[in-house]
């Protein structure tokens, strides 16, 4: 390969193929190749390269031999050599590539690159990425199969699956007006796999949800998704963190030693998020209690808490606190508080300087320091809210504030554990609002408080844990509801009736009066574990193929329309467009 050639191959007689990257002509009668594959390049000393362009695609024989003295190039790992006696075969002829393929290609617009992504794909990023995926799918599959994991595959055209994101139809010609959904996860398949008897069952699967786009979306990407039978939480934590240590591992070398847990309540106390980035400290610090007898009418609040951000008090403009409080309102806040920390008086003890300073007590003034362990220098900043806005806003400030660049800080990877079972109540139906989805077992010691009011189903933990890498929601699972009575009782508070249970699910339901044994799966990203591994912010980048923003792809056009006949096939009619 080109890339692989060093001192030790001079005298050789190779053959090398690849691209030319560059051409050098120097005189009448000797010019450069560089000759690219995905190993790297290789200088080529050619008699004349006048009928060689960028791109083309060309066959080498020569022999190996040391650059002379004073041209090796250090920034190449075939530096030190290069081919003479070159004879040049043209395998293929190519036309300037739309964009350079070297640095100057990150600079390039997005749909240009996705137009013509198989020049794309020749740049050495896309060919490391593409390349460190595959590796890390081989070292799933290798950590899945020595744990006892069975691969099955589980089909593509299905009924529903209850995700909570909208599911891809496909329509039935063989029944006009009925439609296959997409699978947004194999989540009942598996379910149903644990019934059949595969009591650890694995799939590398591709999912579909029609959602909103955003870094880590795409409409389709890759799940590892397992399931197992007669086992519990820690039996699924255990088996997962084999699997993600062993991906790891393939692509860093570095194992991963034990992965930490946090209970969601301590997640949202402490990061203000249900997926902590632990990469950096700057914790919510807990106030309430030091203002319950306030005189500040903003400060009379169910809940206070308050991040310090050290020594940016001077590098930090009063345009920014405010544009800060403007971000604040607009994630919900009612307002924001911030503090300046400075040297006041002669003992040099802390002062804070803020416009709200006045309608503070010394006592509240004091403990705000000394919580929070504030010097001089130092940003404060103060939400009061209900618990959940409080915690929701202060985390987001705390990420806009101190957050690292995606590839630094190592990688930091969390269990999220103790998740509720409801994210809230519906005020106008009175119905819980489920936090995963209905299948979700509840801790054993909490199922009393499910004939509670909303206040008490809002306590009620669930069996389900997140886990979280950097910041990033890279996975969820949960031990299934295998009880009847259970699942009967979950499905009454969520409002979902008899009829419609028995129509959406009724398979699986019906399944499990066949004997179920008891079971708990997870599922995480394939493509946000990948992009993390390789310090992307994005993970169309590690994506061979993906969409774009908008959804669609500039190299096929897709979706497109299809014609009158294919439609009246399917028995379909278009509506006039919608403006
Ligand atoms: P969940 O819906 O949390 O769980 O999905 C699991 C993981 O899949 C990834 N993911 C996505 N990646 C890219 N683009 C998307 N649109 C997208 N949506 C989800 C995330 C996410 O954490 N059946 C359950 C798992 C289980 O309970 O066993 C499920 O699918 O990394
Ligand atoms: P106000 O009394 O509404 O004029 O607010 C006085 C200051 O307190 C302003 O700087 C507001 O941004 C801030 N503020 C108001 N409500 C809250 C709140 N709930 N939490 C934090 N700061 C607040």
């Amino acid at each position: 390969m080109c890339g692989e050639l060093r001192t030790d191959h001079v005298g050789a007689t190779v053959s090398v193929c690849g691209w030319v990257a560059r051409r050098r002509e120097h005189g009448e009668h000797l010019a450069f190749i560089d000759l690219r594959d995905h190993t790297g390049l290789l200088q080529c000393v050619v008699d004349g390269a006048h009928d060689l362009r960028g791109e083309y695609v060309l066959r080498v024989t020569g022999t190996v031999r040391p650059r002379p003295e004073g041209t090796a190039n250090a920034s190449l790992d075939t530096g030190e050599v290069e081919l003479g006696d070159c004879s040049v075969e043209i395998l293929s002829v190519a036309e300037p590539p739309p964009f350079p393929l070297d640095d100057r290609a990150e600079d390039v617009d997005e749909t240009v690159r996705l137009r013509h992504r198989y020049v794309d794909l020749r740049r050495p990023a896309m060919q490391r990425n593409l390349r460190t995926r595959a590796a890390v799918n081989a070292s799933l599959r290798r950590a899945m199969d020595g744990q006892g994991f069975v691969e099955v595959e589980t089909p593509m055209l299905i009924a529903s699956t209850p995700e909570g994101a909208r599911d891809f139809v496909v329509p039935s010609r063989h029944r006009p007006g009925t439609f296959y959904a997409l699978p947004q996860s194999p989540q009942l398949f598996k379910q149903l796999c644990m019934v059949g008897g595969i009591d650890r069952y694995y799939q590398i699967a591709r999912c579909f949800r029609d959602e909103d786009l955003r870094a880590d979306r795409q409409f389709e990407f890759t799940q590892l998704d397992a399931e197992m039978g007669f086992a519990g939480q820690e039996d699924v934590l255990a088996a997962v963190t084999v699997a993600v240590g062993a991906a790891v591992e393939a692509v860093t070398g570095d194992p991963v030693s034990d992965i930490g847990r946090m209970t969601w309540r301590d997640a949202m106390d402490r990061y203000g998020s249900d997926k902590p980035d632990i990469r950096f400290g700057m914790e919510l610090v807990e106030l309430t209690d030091v203002f319950a007898d306030t005189g500040f009418n903003a400060f009379k609040a169910p809940s206070i808490k308050a991040i310090r951000l050290e020594g940016a008090s001077a590098s930090t403009s009063r345009s920014r606190l405010d544009d800060l409080t403007d971000m604040a309102k607009r994630w919900g806040a009612k307002g924001l508080v911030w503090m300046r920390a400075e040297a006041g008086g002669e003992d040099g003890a802390v002062e804070l300087a803020s416009p709200v300073a006045k309608f503070l007590d010394a006592a509240e003034l004091g403990a705000i320091t000394e919580r929070l362990g504030v010097l001089p220098g130092d940003l404060v900043f103060l939400v009061a809210d209900e618990w959940a806005m409080t915690c929701h806003v202060l985390g987001l400030l705390r990420l806009e504030l101190g957050r690292p660049a995606v590839d630094e800080g190592g990688l930091q990877f969390l269990w999220v554990v103790d998740f509720p079972l409801f994210e809230s109540v519906d005020p106008t139906s009175g119905r819980p609002v489920p936090a995963h989805h209905p299948f979700t077992m509840p801790h054993e010691e909490d199922l009393a408080l499910l004939d509670g009011d909303s206040d008490a189903l809002l306590e009620v933990r669930s069996q389900a844990y997140d886990l979280v890498l950097n910041g990033w929601e890279l996975g969820s699972g949960s031990v299934r509801i295998h009880r009847p009575e259970v699942q009967r009782q979950i499905f009454g508070l969520l409002g979902i009736g008899e009829q419609e249970a028995q129509s959406k699910f009724g398979f699986l339901l019906d399944a499990f009066r066949y004997g179920a044994p008891p079971h708990a799966g997870f599922a995480f990203g394939i493509d946000r574990l990948v992009a993390l591994l390789l310090g992307e912010e994005n993970i169309r980048e590690v994506i061979a193929y993906p969409k774009t923003q908008s959804g669609t792809d500039p190299l096929t056009k897709a979706p497109t329309a299809i014609d009158a006949g294919h439609l009246a096939e399917l028995g379909l009619r278009l509506l006039p467009p919608t403006t």
